[in-house]
């Protein structure tokens, strides 16, 4: 395996660290005070829970793309297991989060920081309903698991371009062809998720049959919406 694996006890963030670190180094940490995820949330972080961070050469205007190519490293990883991908990469259990993927830029790195509630379920109010995999893998089993299906995915990436983990994010993908609604860092829209671009946007068609496109924002699948 290619990674350079080193185990903390406690840190602020994983991927605090893991921006002092080389290409290629992997920091596992038993437990973080200062987790964060996505559009400056907090990533509750109940202890013995999965913390880690991987430092990944910075891929230019393909970085954003590694979001899709870690989503579906996780999910291949968590066999026996029906989970599923909420755009861009949550990952989701029975309609649940279980797993979420922080990319940060440092310089000419990417940092990415991943968070799978393996043992617990974290406290508190969220965005979404929260899920743990009530300890089904050994912390160590899935961390190897995703590490290896990411070099793997990585390779193809940059073998082949984004197309077959396009199409492996879509056949995990929740909500295609559903109506949804995405809410982004100003307002939210809603709409049928017709598709994920080659850009990994959401493309959405609205009430009115325009197309829109969406690079960031949080999306909720709208069960009771208009199809
Ligand atoms: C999200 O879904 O909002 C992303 C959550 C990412 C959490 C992980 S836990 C390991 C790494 N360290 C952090 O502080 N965040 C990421």
């Amino acid at each position: 395996m290619k990674w350079n694996l080193i185990y903390l006890d406690k840190v602020t963030s994983t991927n605090d660290v893991a921006k002092t670190l080389p290409c290629q180094s992997v920091i596992v940490a038993r437990e973080q005070t200062k987790g964060r995820g996505r559009c400056s949330r907090v990533w509750v972080s109940e202890p013995d829970n999965l913390f880690f961070s991987i430092v990944l050469k910075n891929y230019g205007m393909k970085a954003p793309l590694l979001s899709f190519v870690l989503g579906v490293s996780v999910v291949e990883s968590l066999k026996g297991v029906d989970a599923k991908l909420k755009w861009p990469n949550d990952v989701l259990i029975d309609g649940k989060k279980v797993s979420g993927i922080l990319l940060e830029n440092e310089g000419d790195k990417i940092i990415a920081g991943i968070g799978v509630n393996t043992k617990y379920i974290p406290k508190g109010d969220f965005l979404y309903p929260v899920e743990c995999l009530n300890g089904l893998f050994s912390n160590e089993l899935l961390l190897n698991s995703i590490l290896n299906n990411l070099e793997h995915n990585l390779d193809v990436f940059e073998k082949e371009g984004f197309e077959s983990i396009r199409q492996k994010w879509l056949s995990y993908a929740v909500g295609i062809g559903q109506y949804i609604s995405v809410k982004m860092p100003i307002g939210s829209v809603e709409g049928i998720f017709e598709n994920m671009t080659q850009e990994g946007a959401i493309q959405l068609k609205l009430d009115n049959l325009s197309c829109k496109y969406i690079t960031a924002g949080d999306v909720f699948l709208l069960n009771e919406g208009k199809l």
